[in-house]
């Protein structure tokens, strides 16, 4: 009696054994992110801001999140939209990733959505900004921006300061076209005149042209975008023209002095007014404790791309926390929906309804700082700014 007892009960254990042992290997599988970013070539800082926030959130914050090892794969698409569908598409089949993220521009962010859309694979777009992408596929959620989300308050600013009439000039692509015509809604409402509005080539610009002709039509002001790693040459085209003897004021979106170039720009930047999401010189406790510590570990300062980088891990790694560490695509990006936190940047969170960033918009000038470098100084902040063009389709 006592031998069969014992018998039943070890054989019991066994097939209790048994069943724990695959869920238990399922538990320790790596969670893998599959990180396509621009690592070469024209938009290269970009994937260098971004790469060194994200490995500076799991520094931070652990590799190890609801009993999943999170293991992050680094792709270079050199900025080439084939290129980003390839590798996705290789991420997903051969590599099983969990989530694809990254994407440093809009191109190449609409090449790799029907992936993520076919693979159910959750897409977080950390830099891209056109407003269109999280409609691309219901597997998007953006951490970086929208260019209306931040254009909107700078026309609204230009408006409500004396400047009357405007020429804008642009990046000839998506971006371009929504910060224009976004500029353009807001700053006519708003009683405003956009004069005309030039478009620059996205490879390889030269801006002397578009320049000569914007200080021909002497508006009160000429609005520039150009997207992040292309301001610094801008700048210096713009200063050879001496807008400001003709009184010309420059504005812009904050991609045009973005702290990754503004130290190499110079003094002709200062006192240049314009609007972003993020500033390396925000005052609050988590940026200082951010570009301290982003700093520490690199040999420059954060931008506007490396917050979408360090925003996307933490919404990641807390929805995953929300699943129990499962990775089905579809019940993270429920997760995802709704998600609220303090980034560097300021209080932001993520739109149920869009998956699209909600977040502060700052008006800041380019001032001097007191360790000598140059700042944009944020002076006005418009809260919890949601994507216009989306609000408009409601
Ligand atoms: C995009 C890229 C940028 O570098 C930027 O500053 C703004 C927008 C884009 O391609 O979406």
């Amino acid at each position: 009696m006592l031998r069969r007892h014992f018998l039943r009960a070890a054989a019991g254990l066994a097939a209790g054994a048994a069943l724990a042992a695959p869920i238990a290997a399922q538990a320790q599988e790596p969670f893998k992110i599959g990180l396509i970013l621009p690592m070469t070539g024209q938009s290269s800082s970009t994937g260098r801001q971004i790469e060194a926030a994200v490995k500076l959130y799991m520094a931070q914050k652990g590799d190890v999140v609801a009993g999943r090892k999170i293991e992050v794969i680094v792709k270079d698409d050199t900025g080439s939209a084939d290129i980003t569908k390839r590798l996705a598409q290789e991420l997903v089949v051969n590599d099983k990733a969990n989530v694809i993220a990254g994407f440093g521009l809009t191109p190449l962010a609409l090449a790799a959505a029907p992936i993520a859309t076919q693979a159910k694979t959750p897409m977080i777009v950390m830099a891209a900004g056109t407003a269109i992408i999280t409609e691309a596929s219901p597997f998007i959620a953006r951490t970086s921006f929208t260019l209306p989300q931040f254009t909107a308050p700078m026309a609204e600013w230009a408006a409500r300061n004396g400047i009357k009439k405007v020429v804008t000039l642009v990046s000839d692509y998506a971006p371009g076209l929504d910060s224009a015509k976004t500029f353009k809604e807001v700053f006519t409402a708003a009683g405003g005149q956009v004069l005309d509005e030039l478009r620059t080539p996205l490879r390889s610009p030269d801006f002397s042209p578009f320049l000569q002709k914007a200080r021909d039509l002497k508006p009160d002001a000429l609005f520039l975008f150009v997207p992040s790693g292309q301001g610094a040459q801008l700048i210096k085209q713009t200063a050879e023209r001496e807008f400001d003897k003709a009184g010309i004021k420059i504005i812009a979106t904050g991609d045009v002095t973005d702290d990754d170039q503004l130290n190499d720009m110079g003094d002709v930047v200062l006192g240049m007014v314009n609007s972003h999401h993020y500033s390396a010189a925000h005052d609050s406790p988590e940026n200082k404790a951010y570009v301290a510590a982003f700093k520490a570990a690199n040999k420059f300062r954060p931008n506007f791309m490396s917050v979408g980088g360090y925003d996307g891990m933490h919404l990641i790694y807390e929805a995953l926390k929300k699943t129990g560490g499962k990775g089905d695509g579809a019940a993270l990006v429920e997760a995802m929906k709704g998600m609220a936190w303090t980034s560097p940047r300021g209080p932001i969170s993520i739109d149920p309804r869009t998956r699209d960033i909600i977040q502060n918009v700052y008006i800041r000038r380019v001032a001097r700082g007191a360790d000598g470098e140059l700042y944009n100084m944020e002076f006005e902040t418009v809260p919890n700014v949601k994507d216009p063009v989306k609000e408009a389709k409601k």
